[in-house]
């Protein structure tokens, strides 16, 4: 049970309005990976610490990694102290009464047997936990082991459809969803054969950030943004997501990965998806997944003749992150030497329909940057005539909307306003709002808010099939054509900067700059 005693987070208030989700079990496969420990179990620690989590809550980790219960519960609170976005927060009662919900199973889970161990581990979790047969399979493990665990989870009668009143099993598939459009279709394939779509839930964890979703609420509940949210009002926009990280350890995924398929195919175009788009009927997983597609399809294709005015690929070479020498990509470990696999990116994208026609939406994302820092910036047109000009010397700036999604979480709005002299002295001044002022505390990590989506059944923050799809569409020949270049054309850049020079020229050509950040 949690510890009553523990201070609840006034800023999980809204996640606690919501229904608590029924009781269930959760299963991890890849459960001594990176992402069960940074991710998944600090923010199911959060949900228990919150009491967001159901009576009798209980977890299954699978893996290889020969645990038992004792040992794997030891991990994880680790895992929790180590991980946690707010170590001081994580209170040692209330982590070891979640830890007891914590149960392993090692086994091969590519192999068919195992999966007849799971389902009687899970029934006996039914019985003395009352999960009552609710189940959510989480896939944590590498892509490649995706169909096979689904496959199984198909033929051992695991994968049951919901049950209406009684019972649900769900699954939560982790991205890279596929790894170019005919993977993704063939994955769709195995997902179809073994769950209904009903019961598949795409994460994309940049939609459970509260900034992200944020955008919505701030097009959509104000008045006097959306009349000017068009190709009339507004020039171009940036939306800029940068890492000062490299690969840390994960060299072997990325090699295969690169930052087209680690960023740009999900988290990078589903923001997009979000600036972009019309109006739902309502917020609800149909209406907005239906508007989000249309989005994607409307992308014009990548113009490969003419590439180089299009797309920048780059590499991180040596350089200073924070005072602290760092290494160039290719020689990280489980890098190959000569490799040609990018770590930044940099497009110029356009929207063929009447609300964006000719809008140039830049999109730039990449390893071992300045800093990290992930921003919308939405530039807007020149006033259409200054009537300023003959009194003003310098030239008065555009008007500029940007959203920060992380860190100092925020929106802030750039205009003109008159310098206090007697001259006509125009400068830009800074509107603000932030998060942490106006709301205080910290918001829940994307990963809290996700889970408990799943568990309560709302698909809304999730990809569906055809989002997922067309993002491969428009990507897919781009990778191919990479492939085919090999090193020819990837530009290396000073680990610190701001990527490869080709990627300012990009903006250049058009007149323009990249917002600083
Ligand atoms: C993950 C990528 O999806 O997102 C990582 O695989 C990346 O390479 C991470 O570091 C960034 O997420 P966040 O929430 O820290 O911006």
């Amino acid at each position: 049970m949690p510890d009553t005693s523990v201070a609840l987070n006034p800023l999980r208030e809204g996640m606690r309005i919501r229904r608590t989700p029924s009781p269930c079990s959760m299963v991890i496969f890849g459960a001594s990976g990176d992402l069960t420990q940074r991710k998944l179990i600090p923010a199911l620690y959060y949900l228990h610490r919150e009491r967001l989590l159901p009576q009798g809550f209980s977890v299954i980790g699978c893996g290889k990694t020969p645990y038992d219960n004792e040992k794997f519960r030891g991990v994880m609170a680790d895992a929790v102290r180590k991980f946690s976005e707010q170590p001081s927060s994580v209170d040692e009662s209330s982590l070891r009464s979640f830890t007891e919900s914590l149960y392993y199973l090692t086994d091969n889970f590519g192999d068919r047997k195992a999966y007849t161990q799971l389902g009687s581990l899970l029934g006996s979790l039914d019985r003395e936990r009352g999960t009552s047969g609710n189940r959510l399979f989480y896939l944590a493990t590498p892509p490649s082991a995706f169909p096979v665990t689904i496959g199984h989870l198909g033929s051992a009668g695991l994968a049951a459809p919901e049950d209406p009143g009684k019972s649900w099993t769900r699954v939560v598939i982790e991205k890279p969803f596929g790894h170019d459009l005919e993977s993704a279709r063939k994955l769709t394939t195995a997902v179809n054969s073994a769950f209904k779509e009903e019961q598949v839930y795409r994460i994309d964890h940049y939609l459970g950030k509260e900034t992200v979703q944020n955008l919505l609420v701030f097009r959509f509940a104000n008045g006097i943004f959306e009349p000017i949210w068009n190709r009339r009002y507004i020039d171009h926009v940036e939306i800029t997501v940068a890492e000062d990280l490299g690969v840390e350890g994960r060299g072997r995924y990325y090699e295969e990965a690169g930052l087209l398929r680690d960023m740009i195919q999900n988290h990078v175009m589903s923001v997009l998806s979000l600036v972009a788009m019309e109006a739902p009927a309502s917020f609800d997983a149909v209406e907005v997944r239906d508007e989000k597609a249309k989005v994607m399809r409307a992308v014009r294709p990548i113009d490969l003749d003419n590439l180089g005015d299009f797309v920048v690929r780059g590499q991180y070479g040596e350089g200073w992150i924070r005072g602290e020498k760092v290494p160039a990509y290719r020689t990280e470990p489980n890098v190959a030497p000569k490799s040609a696999t990018e770590t930044f990116a940099a497009l110029k994208l356009f929207i063929d329909n009447w609300r964006w026609a000719d809008v140039p939406f830049y999109v730039r994302s990449g390893k071992r940057l300045a800093k990290r820092v992930s921003e919308i910036v939405v530039q807007f047109r020149r006033v259409p005539h200054m009537v300023f000009g003959r009194q003003t010397q310098n030239p008065v700036e555009q008007n500029v909307l940007a959203m920060r999604i992380q860190p100092n979480e925020g929106i802030s709005i750039n205009f003109n306003a008159k310098f206090p002299a007697p001259i006509m002295e125009i400068r830009p001044v800074k509107m603000e709002f932030r998060y942490a002022e106006s709301f205080g505390g910290e918001p829940p990590s994307a990963y809290e808010t996700l889970l408990l989506d799943c568990m309560l059944g709302d698909q809304t923050l999730f990809n569906r099939e055809d989002a997922v799809e067309l993002a491969w569409q428009l990507l897919t020949p781009l990778l191919e054509r990479w492939k085919e270049d090999g090193e020819k054309g990837i530009q290396s850049y000073e680990s610190g900067s701001w990527g490869p020079e080709a990627a300012d020229r990009l903006l250049e050509q058009d007149g323009r700059r990249w917002h600083r950040l």
